[in-house]
């Protein structure tokens, strides 16, 4: 049991993903990154922390000089700038110098603003990621991307700035709530649309698997997927073309999420905007009926939205204007080419938008 998954930049490794059912191997993964004569900030929030925090905090004890914890309130209101402050504050009190490391312990809220804040501070440290959630341990962990929100606007503020290591303990996956264990198949979901139709049909295969939170299938899911985002993030590491697709879903989905105030989880905004995106890929021929309809489907069986309430189409449409995936004025759109194929489209219309978006509000 157990993986390993090498992120490799211009052909060198760059940085290790072990994929684990416990947290046996996290002091081999501290101490190769040089923990033991550094100090380790670990940043984490108040549901995670109150679970894993002891357990990482006493690991981390074993293998660096000094280990300090920074907690801040859970949830998606804390992701901004504030937050970062007072953990630069906290940095800065406990002298950490260039050298020292932050251990985002949590899922992508905690993970992307440990990962800005590591960018940031002293012009750059290390960070080591501990995804806790699906959407963390396959997606925003991975790929160097961080930041925070900035006035309601998702990500608005950020940078590219890789992880040391990244180590993912699949049973932590337990103690998610349904709501929270679903939304990551958001994320699971969309790398079989966008690349990997055998990858979308294991997961068809294994429902009953996944709704009982068997830990060898998450094993499975889990290094699939960062496998298929590994492939897409070597070729292009700072989105300068193909790393957009996997953003399939999220220019709508990221609108939604605004305005419902994030009181819809990321994943279930985006399986609408995925909805609406493969809608927009039907009508222009480029899936078939049944392609769309089993996009749908799996959504559903993944107890993924479709649909969302109580918002109109031209309130979503103007906050995706806003987003920022903006090319020269257009929407970067992600369509599908064919289920497993995504495309970049600069040249969808407001029309179809708002066409798509009509098939999925209530
Ligand atoms: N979450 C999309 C990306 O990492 O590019």
């Amino acid at each position: 049991m157990g993986r390993l998954i090498t992120i490799n930049y211009n052909n060198k490794p760059l940085y290790n993903i072990s994929i684990e059912h416990d947290f046996n191997k996290l002091p081999a993964v501290l101490e190769g990154v040089g923990s033991k004569e550094r100090k380790l900030c670990i940043v984490t929030d108040s549901s995670v922390g109150a679970i894993y925090l002891d357990t990482v905090m006493d690991i981390a004890r074993g293998c660096a000089k000094d280990v300090i914890p920074f907690i801040f309130e859970a949830g998606e209101k804390s992701k901004n700038l504030g937050t970062i402050e007072d953990l630069y504050e906290k940095l800065i009190i406990a002298h950490f110098d260039r050298n020292d490391i932050l251990v985002a312990l949590g899922g992508g809220v905690t993970g992307d603003m440990a990962g800005y804040a590591a960018a940031t501070y002293l012009r750059g440290i290390r960070v080591v990621q501990i995804p806790s959630s699906l959407v963390a341990m396959v997606d925003s962990s991975i790929g160097g991307k961080t930041g925070v929100d900035f006035k309601g606007y998702k990500n608005m503020v950020g940078a590219f700035h890789q992880p040391s290591a990244v180590y993912m303990n699949v049973s932590m996956l337990s103690t998610l709530t349904d709501a929270q264990y679903y939304s990551g198949f958001g994320e699971v979901a969309k790398h079989g649309f966008i690349r990997d139709d055998a990858y979308s049909s294991y997961i068809a295969k294994n429902l009953e698997g996944i709704r009982r939170r068997s830990p060898l299938i998450l094993e499975e899911i889990v290094a699939g997927s960062c496998n298929i985002k590994r492939a897409v993030v070597e070729n292009d590491p700072e989105e300068k073309g193909e790393r957009a697709i996997l953003n399939f879903g999220h220019t709508l989905g990221h609108a939604i999420e605004k305005l419902m105030d994030f009181t819809m989880l990321h994943g279930e905004c985006v399986s609408a905007g995925m909805a609406a995106a493969a809608y927009i890929s039907m009508k222009r021929g480029m899936i078939n009926e049944n392609g769309y309809n089993s996009i749908c489907r799996t959504l559903k069986d993944l107890n993924l939205p479709v649909c969302v309430n109580g918002l109109n189409a031209e309130d979503i449409l103007s906050v995706s204007k806003s987003d920022k995936k903006m090319d020269a004025g257009k929407i970067k759109f992600i369509l599908l080419n064919g289920t497993g194929n995504a495309v970049i489209c600069n040249d969808v219309t407001d029309s179809e938008m708002l066409e798509a978006l009509d098939t999925i509000l209530k």
